[in-house]
């Protein structure tokens, strides 16, 4: 079935949508994007989304192409056009077509572009199994809380973990864990503290940490934000993993060194039971 996929105000067929080769998006990943995740055909965490999509926006100059209520509008009426019960939709805004400069000139349109996807994400195998990850060096730009499509690098490390025959990487600067290809990065100690890497330029400032963190709290679960090496990882009870396309995602496994007994532990258990809770709960 081919999908209705929406561009630059029109909802059209997929293999009819159009974009120049002009696009900045596509010349020179001048672009700025989300995944926001989809229970029952509504919305998680969809104010979380669109606050950082205006943070993207805002530190790259770039307009917003919609307004707030405009981009909930075409995420709404994308999902029901799709039928999408459970998955993601995934949006881009681009600055826009211009010449191939690396200058552009003011007042260029931006770009919005967003489809679906239909995804198990409640119900994920890997869920159940936890991922195995490799460590790998954080070779990315200095601005990675800005969500922009510059994913190359991620995307080079997620298949030299597949390489590997790993799931994914958890990339690493100045010997500690800053995220994983696509995800924020935990671990939980001994005494049972959560530890994830603290806000900064470093990690992108992912919308189910921030879910994940609230929720842990309101459970009088212990969290500590700063970050945390590969060896402490290692020696830890337990890590996990978290992001709008898996929610928490427990790791097994990383460089090949079992995490605790090697299964799912409780924390990344629960937490992903609550925050699927709560996402279902408060979708809109
Ligand atoms: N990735 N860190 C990185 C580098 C990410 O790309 C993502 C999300 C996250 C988690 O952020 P959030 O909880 O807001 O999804 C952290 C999306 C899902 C993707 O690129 O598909």
């Amino acid at each position: 079935m081919s999908r209705i996929v929406f561009v630059n105000g029109a909802f059209v067929p997929e293999d009819e949508a159009k974009i120049s080769i002009f696009d900045r998006g596509f010349l020179m990943a001048d672009a700025v994007y989300e995944v926001t995740s989809v229970l029952d055909g509504k919305l998680c965490d969809f104010a979380g989304h669109v606050a950082r999509l205006h943070r993207s926006l805002g530190e790259l100059g770039m307009p917003s192409p919609v307004n707030d209520d405009e981009l909930l509008a075409i995420h709404r009426e994308l999902v029901a056009r799709n039928g999408i019960e459970e998955g993601v939709v995934y949006l881009q805004v681009t600055r826009g077509a211009h010449d191939r400069d690396f200058a552009w000139p003011e007042g260029l349109k931006p770009s919005l572009v967003l489809f679906t996807q239909a995804r198990q994400i409640v119900t994920s195998p890997t869920a159940a199994k936890g991922l195995r990850v490799i460590s790998i060096d954080d070779l990315r730009w200095g601005r990675r809380d800005i969500k922009t499509v510059q994913l190359l690098y991620p995307s080079l490390a997620k298949m030299e973990a597949k390489r590997r025959g790993a799931d994914d990487a958890w990339m690493v600067m100045d010997g500690k864990v800053t995220e994983g290809t696509s995800n924020n990065a935990y671990i939980v100690t001994r005494d049972g503290t959560i530890v994830t890497r603290n806000l900064s330029n470093d990690i992108l400032h992912g919308i189910t940490r921030a879910s994940v963190l609230r929720l842990a709290s309101d459970a009088q679960m212990k969290i500590e934000e700063r970050p945390f090496s590969i060896a402490e990882a290692q020696a830890a009870t337990e890590a996990f993993s978290t992001a709008a396309s898996s929610f928490v995602m427990p790791v097994v496994e990383i460089d090949g060194v079992a995490i605790g007994d090697g299964s799912p532990g409780p924390v990344a258990r629960r937490l992903r039971e609550i925050y699927i809770e709560t996402a279902r709960a408060q979708a809109v």
